[in-house]
């Protein structure tokens, strides 16, 4: 396998200026690990006066089985959630993937720089796949391909994403320093990863060494954008922890998982470095801390869901909005894309 050569990020990307992008499947309800992971993030972003462009996947989606009708309902709900978290989408570019063909054309270049050794070290597609290997789509194989294609058509320079999508960076790293070697070009930015923030890989809350995730056959394991108030009250409640009070540094969480991810959970929705929330709740035992934790979840939370619910009401207007934003994204990658043709010795007489 050839190793990608890496070159000072400073000089590879002084060419290019800043841009955003980042993405989030719809493949199922949004969960509160998106929410802190990813959306919250991305308006914060937005608000830094960045230029910012976010996408619902669903052309990820598909590399495993959607019925055809949720997965329509799970982008719409996708772009009310992203709409009711604070993006705008006159200032945010906001659509939906498969407007814009640019992605996957140049996701099929990208299949062609790849080599099929960095994507067999995909932990994401190990898990996927897990002993079914030979059963999977071949499409979830080229995930992260596609995925840098999504990055690399609009030369964004940075990704906001949650911990687990830190080994798909990468690839889009070594997919664009090889591109860039191979056809001696400086043509692709080496993307930057943000992982950042208090909660970066929200845990369940059934099993504080398993990730949150919408695919969790178990609801009360996450909490989803949708639950109402009590829900989320009560999951929260019922959140499996030890029985130990709260230490008083973030040091005596180190081997309490459950412990660590509700913490977490709550400086992440306070805007609080943990070391805060254990100065407040250093020797609080889970019967005091939950409670606070859910009125926080339920107060943050809730006007959210509402503003979903409303927005969700009118699909029409949440189409319109994608439309608008996929004209817009189109208008970025076309000229990005047509190029590449031209430097990968594709003839285009037709244009
Ligand atoms: P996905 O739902 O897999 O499309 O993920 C969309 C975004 O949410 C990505 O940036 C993920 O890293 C982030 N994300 C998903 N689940 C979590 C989680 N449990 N904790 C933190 N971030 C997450
Ligand atoms: N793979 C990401 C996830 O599952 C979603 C995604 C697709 C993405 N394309 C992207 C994230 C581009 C950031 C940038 O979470």
């Amino acid at each position: 396998m050839s190793e990608p050569v890496q070159t000072p990020l400073t000089a590879q990307n002084a060419a290019f200026k800043p841009r955003i992008f980042s993405g989030i499947q719809p493949s199922g309800g949004l969960t509160l690990g998106n929410y802190l992971g990813a959306l919250k993030r991305f308006v914060e972003k937005q608000d830094e006066g960045i230029e910012t462009i976010y996408c619902l996947v669903d052309m990820h989606a598909i590399t495993v089985w959607q019925d055809p009708a949720k997965l329509r309902h799970a982008t719409r709900e996708g772009a009310a959630g992203f709409i009711a978290a604070g993006i705008d989408p006159a200032r945010s570019v906001l659509f939906n993937q498969s407007q814009v063909t640019a992605h996957v054309e140049l996701a099929w270049i990208f299949n062609c720089v790849a080599r099929m050794g960095w994507m067999s070290r995909m932990t994401q597609f190990k898990d996927k796949a897990g002993k079914n290997s030979e059963n999977v789509s071949l499409g979830l194989f080229a995930y992260p391909a596609l995925m840098a294609a999504d990055i690399l058509a609009y030369h964004a320079t940075m990704v906001p994403v949650g911990e687990d999508q830190k080994q798909h960076l990468e690839l889009t790293r070594d997919i664009a320093i090889k591109f860039n070697n191979d056809y001696g070009v400086n043509y692709f930015p080496v993307v930057d990863p943000l992982i950042e923030g208090a909660a970066t890989r929200v845990m369940s809350l059934r099993d504080g060494t398993k990730k949150m995730s919408k695919s969790d056959p178990s609801d009360q394991s996450r909490i989803n954008l949708t639950d109402d108030a009590d829900m989320i009250a009560s999951k929260i409640r019922k959140a499996k922890t030890d029985s130990e009070p709260l230490p008083d540094s973030a040091d005596g969480l180190k081997d309490r998982p459950e412990a660590r991810n509700l913490v977490n959970i709550y400086a992440a929705l306070a805007n609080q470095s943990v070391e805060q929330v254990m100065a407040e709740y250093a020797g609080a035992q889970f019967g005091t801390f939950k409670p606070a934790l859910a009125d926080l979840a339920v107060s943050k939370l809730g006007p959210i869901t509402t503003e979903m619910n409303r927005l969700m009401k009118d699909p029409a207007e949440i189409d319109r909005i994608l439309g608008e934003g996929a004209d817009r994204a189109e208008a970025i990658a076309r000229p990005i894309v047509d190029k590449v043709y031209d430097i990968t010795g594709m003839i285009r007489s037709r244009r």
